[in-house]
């Protein structure tokens, strides 16, 4: 399958590390012209030119907005004045005693992780419904279906991801318009080693670390070792695809097998 995304704009948000960075990577590998975002002009500098190293020739535009804001958000509009792929990668997570969290840290993971991107979306979606053609996605987690008990917060900000997915593909309904979800499993983004060698015996090499961490700590997981970024990213890419034009209000995993469902 060969996918061709040239004359494609794509947003992804917090973009200049992690899986977003991975996201911005591969789209422009495909061909977009791909918006790479953080809080800071330095680190986009640095995120931008990270995927121009990777994809000589690649057109990227950096936008420095912290998109958690309204003002965060119609900066990114004022700088890109169409977006074709809207990838709602930006997120949160840390762990809490259930009992300790406070209202404005529950008002933080909302605003943060399910405000934000609905922000987004309500930009971006009527331009690509005009057009005729676009690509909403947004990125969840295993958390979403699998409440961790030290995760609740983040738990439930990407079960309400999950929703407003599903809502926004059946508000665009019938006009060339995709929107789903990638349910990201756990993945090896910045500090995930540190995490796991806090866990597991520090003399190991890495590979058997984390297979170590995964069959101790993380038993469920089917694919027993971390995800790798640019794993989450296929999965993005193909889903902005014109390939894949029969798939919307959906939940796509890609969490090596670490939710225990058949669906979906
Ligand atoms: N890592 C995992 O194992 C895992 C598993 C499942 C799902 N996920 C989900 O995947 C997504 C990415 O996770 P990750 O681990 O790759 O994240 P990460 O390494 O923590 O990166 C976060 C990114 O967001 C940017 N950012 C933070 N606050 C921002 C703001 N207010 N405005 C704009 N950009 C902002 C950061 O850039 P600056 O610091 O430069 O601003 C950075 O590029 C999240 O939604 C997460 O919930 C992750």
């Amino acid at each position: 399958m060969q996918i061709d995304l040239k004359g494609r704009t794509a947003l992804v948000t917090g973009s200049t590390q992690g899986i977003g960075a991975a996201i911005a990577t591969g789209l422009a590998r495909s061909g977009a012209r791909v918006a790479v975002n953080g809080r800071s002009a330095d680190r986009v500098r640095e995120g931008a030119a990270a995927v121009e190293r990777e994809v000589p020739g690649a057109d990227v535009v950096p936008v420095a907005a912290d998109v958690t804001t309204e003002e965060g958000a119609g900066k990114v509009a004022e700088t890109l004045s169409q977006v074709d792929i809207l990838v709602n990668n930006l997120g949160v997570f840390g762990a809490a005693d259930p009992l300790e969290i406070t209202d404005a840290e529950w008002r933080r993971y909302f605003e943060v992780n399910v405000l934000a991107a609905v922000r987004l979306t309500r930009l971006f979606l009527p331009g690509m419904t005009e057009r005729g053609w676009g690509r909403v996605q947004y990125i969840a987690s295993d958390s979403a279906i699998v409440t961790p008990a030290e995760m609740i917060h983040y738990g439930m900000s990407k079960t309400a991801l999950l929703a407003v997915s599903r809502g926004f593909a059946k508000q665009a309904a019938g006009t060339g318009v995709t929107v789903n979800s990638v349910v990201a499993g756990p993945t090896h983004t910045g500090g995930v080693e540190d995490f796991v060698y806090e866990l597991v015996d520090r003399d190991l090499p890495w590979d058997e670390a984390q297979r170590a961490f995964m069959r101790e700590h993380r038993p469920q997981s089917l694919l027993q070792r971390l995800i790798e970024p640019e794993e989450i990213a296929n999965m993005v890419v193909y889903l902005s695809s014109d390939q894949a034009s029969a798939t919307t209000g959906g939940a796509l995993r890609v969490d090596g097998g670490y939710v225990d469902s058949i669906l979906p």
